[in-house]
């Protein structure tokens, strides 16, 4: 193993801890707070036809189509242009309609994942503007792609993947933020205001990291559980998403992720005194609605760990365990609820003896369909 694992027993851990410099480097020469600049090469030589784009679709596979998930909020309402998230397994069979003025953006840790790269090779004959978002220089996706903006994340061994999903989530950022610059979508004093954050997500990363400790006592309190729910509105979604993914993987705990109110149409029914329910609760936007969701959990004596703001005290009150993060921008949130989530499946697999590193049944870079 020519990475090292460093203090770390692991490189999913070691991973986990690199996202405070890997976000660093995805952002590195790219955006600028005081200036209010930001300038993504591969994003810049194409923009005259981006920004004409009616519509984008984004495509991927696993965790990076979360981050696409992201993406398709984070575009929507910066840059106010139509996002479409297709599985790439199934975009690529199911005869899409694709334009040659929509923009195609394939995500992919790897860059070789089968079906993304044959879910471009379609969207090219079409006519489609390739844009890819890969960690691997090089790689496939990559030449593939018209043009591109690489995640800088570094190697990334472990299979559940962590520093790849946050530099995608930071990269897509970049690229609506850009967008929304040349289309004149958000005010300039609002673009600053997010540059500036965006400057310094690392340390609150860093902050937020420092509740290992913390997540690591919550994980040995629920590792004999059988299943776990995930619920978080907006932004916070694909959170929950990622977050019953990252269980699924590496603890082979049945795990689901869903929108808190989309509970009430089917998960509600399994909430007993045996469900932990993990809860995204950061947004100041939805804050009321969560909280109702989170009585409603409560209501029916589901076990509560609930990722809030710091100084919550709402949530606190009905919530079994709270992890209180800092505050940053809603669209950036994200970046920092994440952290919280891949640290309780970590600390959750080890204790129940899985290799977390190489999960059963699973491999990093899926080539073959
Ligand atoms: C595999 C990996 C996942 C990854 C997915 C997509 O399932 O185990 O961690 O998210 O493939 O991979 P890609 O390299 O395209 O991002």
């Amino acid at each position: 193993e020519m990475i090292e694992k460093g203090n770390f027993e692991h490189f999913m851990l070691k991973e986990i801890y690199e996202q405070p410099k890997a976000i660093e480097d995805s952002l590195r020469g790219r955006m600028n707070a005081s200036q209010g600049w930001i300038k993504l090469g591969g994003l810049d030589e194409y923009i005259n036809r981006i920004d004409k784009a009616e519509r984008f679709i984004i495509t991927a596979c696993g965790t990076s189509w979360h981050s696409g998930m992201i993406g398709e909020y984070l575009l929507e309402d910066l840059a106010r242009i139509p996002v479409e998230v297709e599985y790439a397994s199934e975009f690529r069979y199911r005869n899409p309609i694709i334009r040659d003025n929509d923009v195609v953006i394939a995500i992919s840790q790897s860059g070789e994942t089968a079906d993304t790269l044959a879910a471009i090779e379609l969207a090219k004959e079409r006519q489609a503007l390739i844009y890819g978002i890969c960690n691997v220089i090089g790689s496939s996706i990559a030449r593939a792609s018209h043009a591109g903006s690489y995640t800088h994340a570094g190697p990334e061994i472990g299979v559940a993947s962590t520093k790849a999903f946050s530099t995608q989530v930071s990269i897509i950022t970049l690229i609506a933020l850009q967008i929304a610059q040349v289309k004149g979508t958000i005010p300039t004093s609002k673009m600053r205001e997010i540059l500036y954050e965006l400057e310094n997500i690392s340390k609150k990363i860093e902050e937020t990291l420092l509740l290992n400790d913390q997540i690591k006592e919550i994980a040995a309190i629920y590792k004999d559980a059988n299943n776990f729910l995930y619920l978080g509105r907006g932004y916070n979604f694909p959170v929950a998403l990622e977050g019953a993914l990252k269980l699924k993987e590496i603890s082979y705990i049945h795990a689901e992720g869903y929108p808190a109110a989309e509970m009430k149409h089917g998960p509600i029914a399994l909430i007993d005194e045996n469900m932990p329910v993990v809860f995204l609760a950061t947004n100041k936007s939805a804050y009321e609605k969560i909280v109702s969701n989170v009585q409603e959990v409560k209501a029916r004596k589901g076990k509560i760990i609930a990722v809030v703001l710091k100084g919550d005290t709402q949530i606190a009150e009905l919530a079994d365990h709270v992890i209180e993060v800092p505050e940053t921008e809603e669209i950036l949130s994200p970046l920092i609820t994440i952290v919280p989530l891949q640290l309780l499946a970590y600390h959750i697999a080890i204790m129940r003896g899985c290799n977390v590193d190489q999960p059963r049944n699973l491999a990093k870079s899926v080539t073959v369909e």
